[in-house]
């Protein structure tokens, strides 16, 4: 899967990206992440990337021309769908992070900041709109970081065990419900203990035991 993300902080996603199990997958070729500064694509001759609001109102808007050449620039190599990440869009659950996956080879993640984008690029580029939920950060830098984690999950062998992000919480194995707890070693920690039946080795009774402790 490719991800090409548009941003003003290209910086802030290199640790993300580069630990762990995206860093793995990136290593194996699973996923391609692809940054772009869109004030390189600024025209101004100060780079300038943001603007006063027409009608009025506090902070700045991003200006359309540098998203519009950044966008149509990444389109030439990307010719998935571009989501523009928003408080207004429609929130991102595990249905909508699996189906991403599922029906796409490439997505372009639109990062906004200030207070938001001018609406014209909304309504010529954009093709989706995704909230990470309803309170507002400072920019889609985040929000695009969740939604590439989410999605890349349901990747065929970006997890170790593909099986496991069917298993997680709100998967259909699951009917949609929050997972059992979960214990390790030792067995008695702090003065609590491990339920003796996960410690059983009886499968069919740990399967009951879980299915009971669904959230
Ligand atoms: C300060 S916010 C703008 C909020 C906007 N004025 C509003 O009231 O909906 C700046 C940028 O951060 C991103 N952002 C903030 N909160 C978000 C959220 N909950 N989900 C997705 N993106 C978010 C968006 O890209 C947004 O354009």
């Amino acid at each position: 899967m490719r991800f090409d993300i548009l941003t003003l902080f290209p910086e802030m996603f290199s640790s993300y990206f580069n630990e762990s199990i995206l860093k793995r997958a990136q290593d194996e070729s699973l996923l391609d992440i692809h940054l772009h500064d869109i004030r390189k694509f600024s025209k101004n001759k100060h780079k300038k990337v943001d603007d006063t609001p027409y009608g009025g109102g506090a902070g700045m808007l991003m200006t359309p021309q540098p998203l519009y050449d950044c966008i149509v620039s990444v389109k030439k190599k990307n010719k998935g769908p571009v989501i523009f990440m928003t408080p207004q869009g429609s929130k991102l659950t595990h249905t909508r992070a699996r189906r991403f996956a599922r029906t796409n080879d490439s997505l372009i993640l639109l990062c906004g900041r200030y207070e938001g984008i001018d609406q014209r690029i909304r309504d010529l580029l954009v093709d989706y709109e995704l909230s990470i939920g309803d309170y507002v950060l400072t920019g889609g830098e985040l929000p695009a970081m969740v939604f590439a984690d989410a999605v890349s999950r349901f990747i065929p062998g970006v997890l170790g065990d593909d099986d496991s992000a069917e298993e997680d919480s709100f998967s259909r194995r699951l009917g949609g419900r929050k997972e059992y707890p979960h214990y390790t070693k030792p067995a008695k920690f702090k003065g609590l203990e491990v339920p003796e039946v996960l410690r059983s080795g009886n499968h069919a009774k740990i399967e009951k035991w879980r299915k009971k402790h669904l959230k």
